[in-house]
Parts: C-alpha cells; structure tokens; sequence
C-alpha cells in the first residue's frame, strides 16, 4: 500500500510541475495483492444470522465484521447478491488483525423511520472506524432512505450515509449509494485512499447530500466516478492533501468544491489538489473555491484541468466573502488565502452571464492565478464575461474566453 502514496505524490509532483501524463489509463493504482490472496477466509453474514427479509439485521453484521476483523490471515466479509439487509446504524471498529476485504454483493438499506437512529449519537449510518487495509468492494448498493431526513433537515443534526474515519490504506470500489440522509460518503482524517467505480445519486432536490466529502485526509485518489446530488459532488475541507479527482462525472449538484474554509475564525488548509477529466452538466457552481471571511491558513497548489461544462451556472468561481448564515457577515482583517491556482483546458457552456468570477478578500487577495485556453460560452450562444475583484498575479496562456478582468 506504500504504492498508493508514493504514485499519488508521483502523480502531484508531476502534475504540478505541469508535464503530461497520461490521464486514460484505467489502472488503479493499489496493490490488489493484499486484497487476492487465496488464503482469506469468508465470513458470510447470513452464517451470522442475517435474513434480508427486511428485519434488522445489524446484529448479524457486527457478529460477522468482528470475527472478520479478528481473523488471523486476509478475510472476506461477504454480504451475498440479490437480497436488501437492513442496518440500523452500525459501527465496523478497527483497528483488524489482518486485511479485511467488505464485499458487498447485495443492497444494504437504512430503516426509514427516523426513531432507529436515535440511539446513535454520531447520527452515521454505517461507520468504518480506524481501520488499516480495508477494501469495500463488490458492486452493490447502499440505500440511504434519505426521504424522511431531507423533509426535516433544518431540524436534524447532520448526518451521512457511510463514513470511513480514520483510515489507513483504504480501497473503495465498484459502489453505488443512493438516498443518502446528508453527505453519501465521507472520508475524515484517512490517508492513502483509492475510490473508484463509485455511483451515487440522490434527488436534484435533496438538502445537504453532498456526494463525496473529504475532511483531514491525506493522498486520496477518486477515479471513475459518477455522482449527482443534491448539494457538492465532491468537496474538500481543511486538513486535507494530495487530493485527486478524476474521471468524474457531476451533476446534478453544486459541483466541485473546495471548501467552505475558515468557518468562525477557524484555521484551514488545503493544498495539492488536483482536479483533472471532468464533466459537470446542469450544476450550480463547476470549480469552485470558497471561504468565510475571518479565517485563517490557505488553500493553494490546486489544478483544475481538462474539464468540460455543460450549462453551468457559475463555471469558475473563488469567493472569500463567502457568507452562508442568517446574520450578515461583516468586513473582516483576516482570510483564508487563496493561491496558486491554475485553470487549464476548460470550456463549455455557462448558464448564466459571468462565466468566471474570482471575488477574493481585500485584505488577502488571491495570488498567482492562471488561466490557460478557457473557452466558456453562455448557453444561448451570448458572450460570457468574467467579474474580479482583488486577483493579483495574474497569468494568462492561450486564449482565454471569456477574458480575464484584469486585460478587459
Ligand atoms: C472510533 O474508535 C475509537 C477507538 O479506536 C473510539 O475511541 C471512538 O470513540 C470511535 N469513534 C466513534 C465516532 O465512534
Ligand atoms: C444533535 O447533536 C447534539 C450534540 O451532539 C445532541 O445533543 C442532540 O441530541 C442532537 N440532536 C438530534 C435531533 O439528534
Ligand atoms: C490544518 O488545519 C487543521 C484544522 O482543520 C489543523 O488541525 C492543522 O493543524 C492544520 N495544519 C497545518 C499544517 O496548518
Ligand atoms: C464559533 O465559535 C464560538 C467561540 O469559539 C462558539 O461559541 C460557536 O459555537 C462557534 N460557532 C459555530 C457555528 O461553530
Ligand atoms: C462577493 O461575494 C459576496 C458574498 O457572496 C457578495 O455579497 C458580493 O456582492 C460579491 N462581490 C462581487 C464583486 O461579486
Ligand atoms: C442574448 O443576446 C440576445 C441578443 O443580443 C439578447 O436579446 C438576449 O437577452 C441575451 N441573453 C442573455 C441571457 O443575456
């Protein structure tokens, strides 16, 4: 698995210095070996009691994850095809003795009466806790029941469908979650994580279900990927580096997000983010950075390139005002600084008139930004424009449509 950290920073390196690799090749980039030994053991989870009869069968789960996890050699929780199981919310704790293949064949469902979740604090679904080699894997589905969480989702706390939190070499693959309450999937604090294959769809509509959320994790690759939802496709939040996305296919939603950063004062950072092969159709923003105003620490190195957008409202935007509360939010001395961010081979149409808008701090301004061979069109055809405010260090190579503010 060291692998998987030494090609991503390979691939960063790389990236960042601007050379070309090739993006279309499918291979991943983990060391399936750990995952294929023929030694493993299986661990069926209807040996364990499970039903799929719609009755919960959680208890059959956590019988079955902790003689997985507590197998001597490789082993295989097997979750088998053509059945629903229910879970109430369940936590998978590690750390395991040995690497834990999760294959999930079937479709897992969450209850949809809200009073099964009140026992739960962390309000999680289903929770992978400080793992080392995991894979989830297996081509099934996870069915969030998100309805009767959406209807009241101004009163509930936040909460998501499947959450890896503190991992350590993790393989997600072949996937799809669907009606996620909130966030579908959530890696916090992980390193060396390889996501492929993954679907996730949930209403157009749907309150907060961001698709992929990364917090505090370290070298994460997601590859391959298709994801629409209600609210980000992916977002990423401080703490977090060595961040690929790529492949990706978004929409509905709000797009591609980085942030929101420095929430009430608070310290973030996000650096080394590469965002590369997307297409994002009919979302609200494309690539977006965003920060409240008073915070502190950076979000820089970041590449978004060869993405296309098809009726985007807002293809491109930073905004360090960023103001997401009933109160307004007042000028403020310190921010979140934004820099080192290029846009390369990008184009496509935007839904609205300002294709890019850099709407950056006052006191801290956006420094070395760069934009390269930018084609965006407004969807009726119209001239799309570009709205700034405090950009300094401006760079520009090819054309660039609509043009950057600072040469208009
Ligand atoms: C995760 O597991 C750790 C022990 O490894 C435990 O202390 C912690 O409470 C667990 N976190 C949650 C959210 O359940
Ligand atoms: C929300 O979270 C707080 C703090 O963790 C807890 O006290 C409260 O009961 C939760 N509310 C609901 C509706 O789950
Ligand atoms: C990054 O931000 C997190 C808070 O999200 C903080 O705990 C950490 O110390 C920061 N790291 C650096 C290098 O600034
Ligand atoms: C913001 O920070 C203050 C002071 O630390 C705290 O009382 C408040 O709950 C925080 N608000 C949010 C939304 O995190
Ligand atoms: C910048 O963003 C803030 C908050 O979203 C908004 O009020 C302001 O009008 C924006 N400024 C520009 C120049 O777009
Ligand atoms: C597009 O251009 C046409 C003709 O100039 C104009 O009538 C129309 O209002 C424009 N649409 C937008 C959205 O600006």
């Amino acid at each position: 698995m060291a692998q998987v950290k030494l090609l991503l920073l390979f691939m960063l390196t790389f990236f960042l210095h601007n050379l070309c690799l090739s993006s279309h090749s499918q291979s991943s980039f983990v060391d399936t070996q750990v995952w294929s030994s023929s030694h493993h053991k299986v661990f069926n989870v209807e040996h364990f009691g499970a039903k799929g009869d719609g009755t919960d069968d959680s208890k059959a789960f956590e019988k079955a994850w902790a003689k997985a996890c507590s197998a001597s050699s490789s082993s295989i929780l097997l979750v088998p095809k053509n059945k629903k199981y229910t879970l109430k919310p369940v936590e998978f704790r590690g750390p395991c003795k040995s690497p834990v293949t999760v294959l999930i064949k079937g479709t897992l469902e969450a209850p949809s009466k809200l009073s099964d979740w009140d026992a739960n604090k962390m309000n999680t679904w289903i929770m992978f806790n400080t793992t080392k080699n995991l894979a989830v894997r297996g081509g099934g589905m996870l069915d969030g029941k998100g309805q009767v969480w959406w209807q009241k989702s101004c009163k509930i706390n936040s909460s998501m469908a499947l959450l890896f939190r503190k991992c350590k070499n993790l393989v997600v693959e072949d996937m799809t979650v669907k009606d996620g309450q909130q966030i579908h999937v959530w890696f916090r604090r992980c390193s060396n994580v390889d996501a492929s294959k993954i679907t996730i769809s949930s209403p157009d509509e749907s309150p907060n279900t961001d698709g992929i959320h990364i917090t505090d994790t370290k070298n994460i690759i997601i590859q391959n990927s298709i994801i629409g939802s209600g609210d980000d496709c992916i977002s990423i939040v401080s703490g977090s580096r060595g961040v690929i996305a790529r492949k990706i296919l978004c929409g509905p939603g709000h797009g591609i997000s980085i942030g929101s950063l420095g929430s009430n004062h608070s310290l973030a950072n996000v650096s080394d983010v590469l965002v590369d092969d997307v297409r994002l159709t009919g979302t609200t923003n494309g690539l977006r950075i965003k920060t409240w105003q008073g915070g502190r620490g950076y979000a820089k190195h970041i590449i978004f390139q060869n993405i296309v957008m098809d009726n985007v409202k807002r293809p491109i935007i930073i905004n360090q005002n960023y103001c997401d509360q009933d109160e307004p939010c007042y000028v403020q001395e310190s921010a979140v600084a934004v820099s080192r961010v290029l846009y390369k081979n990008i184009k496509g149409t935007s839904a609205s008139k300002a294709a890019i808008t850099f709407n950056c701090s006052q006191s801290i301004p956006c420094r070395h930004i760069s934009l390269q061979n930018i084609n965006l069109v407004g969807e009726d055809g119209n001239a799309s424009t570009s709205v700034c405010s405090n950009v300094v260090h401006w760079k520009q190579d090819g054309n660039v449509i609509p043009a950057p503010c600072a040469l208009n």
